[in-house]
């Protein structure tokens, strides 16, 4: 294991077992006094990993394993890792879904240089939103993250959230053949379309598990997407489930229904009503299985579903004085385009430019400059004929309206933009900065659907 904790993180499900939660009691233990340097030493490095019986996988690994180790945080504190490189290449770790300043933002050349094997760097931050997010690198990331190095990032509610238990599904899909070697992790012909897909479907590195839950509790699973290129179609047939927040933030509960999209980076906290002991449930991706939820007996009283959970301080932006901007995201390649040596191929733009993922100052060209505070509208406008999960780093955004769809507005850090849709989101630009706008198909980002949004 090459990870060590330096204090004891205990999940609020944990210490209610143990009667320690009270009014205004400090269920948030050990968090030592007088502050050392930092809460984690997180270690990647490559380690072999089962993901299919009887063989090895060569992952790439955060803590000793993949998808990474979970790490914690309390809403409004300061999360301080020290991030140590075992990597035989360099890296960064990019927070996704969390406010930060630019500098502890994980971009290559834009927040930081990159972390070289051997190196380690100190990420200090505080957390401003409660909520499930995760973490991965900004370097070589179909490889990288492909390889497994993707872990979730749980920040705890301020005040206790109404949930007793909660788990995490970290849901992967990897690029490995029948031996559990890996295959490529980027095919052009994939990367021009809707993305190269993993083939081995799993939660938290394990084939279709069967995770056991309490029966007749309410149990917050907290489902992160951090596949590649695969969107989810979650469902969870005849189960009583409430999704309370999607991509960290919180929304009004509203039944999961028949199924909800989680695109590439996404994430949702589904609250779901536990059968009673002995009955399963079957949390499928459309059709097939991603695990099975099985319901095992406990003495607990039956528990109810939760108040809602409470909004994050995130900035309302004003519609009416918002000034509206345009981006298009459209196709720009064709297969034998311009993949010289060792040159990225373009398949993709926005506005007409291709990010060129090998160009360290593709930064110093933003594609749209903010005025800081200053309330704006997106509209993005999908040509192409393949969904893509619009990501933008150090804001938070809400998505407004939809030409495809009805829209209930929620915040978000990611909008899965379906094929031909043009969406409209809204945000205050409030963090200075120059912040990284791309799709979270890492094929789709890494053949030119990315850009930089500056605000000053
Ligand atoms: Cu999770 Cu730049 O992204
Ligand atoms: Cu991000
Ligand atoms: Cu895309």
């Amino acid at each position: 294991m090459t990870f060590t904790r330096r204090k004891m993180l205990t999940g609020l499900a944990g210490l209610a077992a143990l009667g320690i939660v009270g009014g205004g009691a400090r269920y948030w233990i050990g968090r030592p006094a007088d502050p050392a340097t930092h809460d984690y030493d997180l270690i990647a490095a490559p380690a072999d990993i089962e993901l299919i019986a009887g063989t090895r996988t060569p992952a790439w690994c955060y803590g000793g394993q993949a998808p990474g180790l979970e790490l914690r945080a309390r809403q409004g504190e300061w999360l301080r890792v020290r991030f140590t490189n075992h990597l035989p290449e360099p890296t960064t770790i990019h927070w996704h879904g969390i406010r930060l300043p630019l500098s502890m933002d994980g971009v290559p050349y834009v927040s930081q240089l990159p972390v070289l094997p051997g190196e380690s760097f100190d990420y200090l931050f505080q957390v401003p939103d409660a909520g499930s997010f995760w973490y991965h690198p900004h370097t070589s990331s179909a490889e990288q993250l492909g390889r497994g190095l993707v872990g979730p990032l749980i920040v705890e509610e301020r005040e206790p959230s109404g949930f007793r238990h909660e788990r995490t599904l970290s849901l992967k899909n990897w690029h490995v053949d029948k031996q559990g070697a890996f295959t490529d992790f980027s095919v052009p012909r994939e990367a021009a379309r809707g993305g190269t897909p993993g083939v081995l479907s799993t939660v938290n590195g394990e084939h279709a598990p069967t995770l056991e839950l309490p029966a007749g509790q309410v149990v917050r699973l907290r489902l992160i997407n951090l596949t590649n290129t695969v969107t989810y179609r979650v469902n969870l047939p005849s189960g009583d489930a409430r999704i309370y927040a999607i991509d960290g933030h919180p929304i009004a509960p509203r039944p999961l229904g028949k199924a909800y999209w989680l695109g590439p980076g996404m994430r949702i906290d589904l609250a779901v009503k536990v059968p009673p002991a002995g009955a399963a449930l079957s949390l499928r991706n459309g059709p097939l299985r991603l695990a099975t939820l099985a319901s095992v007996d406990t003495a607990e009283a039956e528990g109810d579903w939760p108040a809602p959970l409470s909004a994050n301080p995130v900035a309302e932006p004003d519609l009416r004085r918002a000034e509206t901007l345009r981006f298009n995201f459209e196709w720009a390649g064709t297969l034998s385009s311009d993949a010289g040596q060792g040159g990225a191929f373009t398949f993709w733009q926005i506005n007409g430019q291709a990010w060129d993922i090998n160009d360290k100052t593709c930064a110093d060209r933003p594609i749209a400059t903010l005025k800081k505070d200053g309330h704006y509208i997106f509209e993005l406008r999908n040509l192409s004929q393949y969904q893509h999960p619009i990501h933008l780093h150090g804001l938070t955004f809400k998505v407004i309206s939809s030409n495809r769809k009805r829209i209930d507005p929620w915040y978000t850090d990611t909008y899965l933009l379906g094929k031909n849709e043009t969406a409209r989101i809204a945000l205050v630009a409030d963090n200075p900065g120059v912040w990284m706008f791309h799709c979270h198909v890492i094929d789709h980002m890494e053949t030119g659907l990315m850009a930089a949004i500056e605000v000053v």
